[in-house]
């Protein structure tokens, strides 16, 4: 039999994990199902997988072309590469002082009243240049590829006004084309109040703003929480984005139960966020409807709340639970899935196999990407990471240092950390 000419194969992996499986979300039991070849290789031609299995049978199917390119795993730890389907980026600036007042007592939302919180970061976004912006979020981006991660959603929502969202969107744009990390953008221009403007007259500004960034993002977001939106003003915000053909996620019931789990499911969203203080009712609409929910417990961890979201709960009822980190300077300040991880087992009771389908497959079904990353099979990208580990296991268990090895996006080997 001829053999397949591949521009890529990487062998000796003592565990591939695959994630392999049917092309929707993963819930309940499959949950646990992560698929592990031992002795595992891959082979990929222009980006795209062609074999998968053990490897002495992908070397006997496929031949490397000439300056393709081999990777030797050495025995350890392969997953597809880790998708991050909730995160602030591109923001500018820090806010290290917030989070020592809060260490001191002060409330995330009472801050934000007196125009600190996102209102801070607005302000240092609005002033930064669209150049700056990028070089600001390129070294966020290359630490989320050293610690795994391939492909990220972003969002706009530190502009609040027009141009600024603007040129959020083009920077994630701009990072796109010239960064390994794939991104998939999000406008959220209904993320705060700005200062001295009435909630009513600014959420007409943001359906203002829809037809104006159409073309630089594919989903609408709103944070709908006591304070900020209302479930009514999120309701009309989504329904418009609809109409313009976004994807729709709600950053919903996170500090108060308003109902946003059940306008995520009536509105057919793609996700819904947070989520710790989800009715059961709202959740049980959520299995039925196929919205995903997101995962963020790093933002309770670092707002150094006790509670986190009901994630057994969820599995139990049926709910696609995925992981994200949210990062963002305020609420949770990480690049790191597998930290998101480590907190998620140990505080949401996630299985090692539970996160693992949560940061992967579940993921990449959040940024309706299921059918092209977050596990490895023929015909899916060819995206994965090399982890220093003897098993997947040691992912939620070895904790607060980075075993990623060697990253692969797209068939090529874009982080090396002995390199
Ligand atoms: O998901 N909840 C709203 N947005 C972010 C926080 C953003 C910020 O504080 O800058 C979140 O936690
Ligand atoms: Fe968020």
């Amino acid at each position: 039999m001829k053999r397949q000419p591949v521009d890529f194969i990487l062998s000796g992996a003592g565990q591939l994990v695959t994630l392999a499986g049917p092309s929707r979300p993963r819930t309940g039991a499959a949950m646990q199902a992560v698929g592990v070849i031992p002795d595992g290789a891959l082979a990929a031609r222009e980006g795209t997988i062609v074999a998968i299995g053990p490897s002495h049978e992908v070397e006997t199917n496929c031949q490397l072309v000439p300056g393709g390119t081999r990777v030797d795993a050495a025995g350890r730890t392969v997953t597809p590469g880790l998708v991050d389907p909730h995160t602030h980026l591109p923001f500018y600036g820090y806010r290290e002082d917030e989070f020592a007042l809060r260490l001191a007592g002060a409330k995330y939302l009472e801050i934000l009243k007196v125009g600190g919180g996102i209102l801070s970061t607005v302000e240092k976004t609005r002033r930064a240049s669209l150049k700056e912006l990028i070089e600001f979020n390129r070294i966020l981006l290359d630490r989320m590829l050293a610690c795994g991660t391939t492909t990220i959603e972003g969002k706009s929502g530190y502009g609040l006004d027009l141009a600024t969202e603007r040129k959020q969107l083009q920077a994630l744009e701009i990072l796109n084309q010239s960064h390994p990390v794939e991104i998939v953008a999000t406008f959220l221009g209904a993320h705060a109040v700005p200062r001295n403007e009435d909630p009513e007259t600014y959420v007409n500004r943001v359906i203002g703003m829809l037809p104006e960034v159409r073309g630089l993002a594919e989903f609408c977001d709103v944070f709908c929480e006591e304070g900020v939106f209302s479930v009514e003003q999120a309701r009309r915000v989504l329904i418009a984005a609809r109409e313009h053909g976004f994807g729709l996620k709600i950053h919903a019931d996170e500090l108060s139960p308003l109902g946003g789990a059940e306008l995520a499911a009536e509105l057919g969203a793609v996700s819904a966020e947070h989520l710790l203080r989800a009715s059961e009712d709202g959740l049980r609409q959520m299995a039925a409807a196929g919205v995903v929910a997101c995962l963020l417990p790093g933002t309770p961890f670092t707002l150094g709340h006790d509670d986190y979201a009901p994630a057994r709960r969820m599995i139990e009822l049926g709910v696609t639970v995925a992981l994200a980190t949210d990062c963002n300077p305020g609420t949770c300040f990480t690049e790191s899935m597998p930290m998101v991880m480590a907190i998620a087992c140990r505080r949401m009771k996630l299985s090692p196999e539970e996160a693992l389908t949560a940061a992967t497959i579940n993921a990449a079904h959040a940024i309706g990407r299921g059918d092209t990353i977050g596990s490895l099979e023929p015909g899916k990208q060819a995206d994965l990471v090399i982890f220093d580990m003897p098993n997947y296991r040691h992912l939620p268990y070895h904790y607060g240092v980075n075993l990623v090895a060697t990253v692969i996006k797209r068939g090529r080997v874009v982080y090396d950390r002995t390199a």
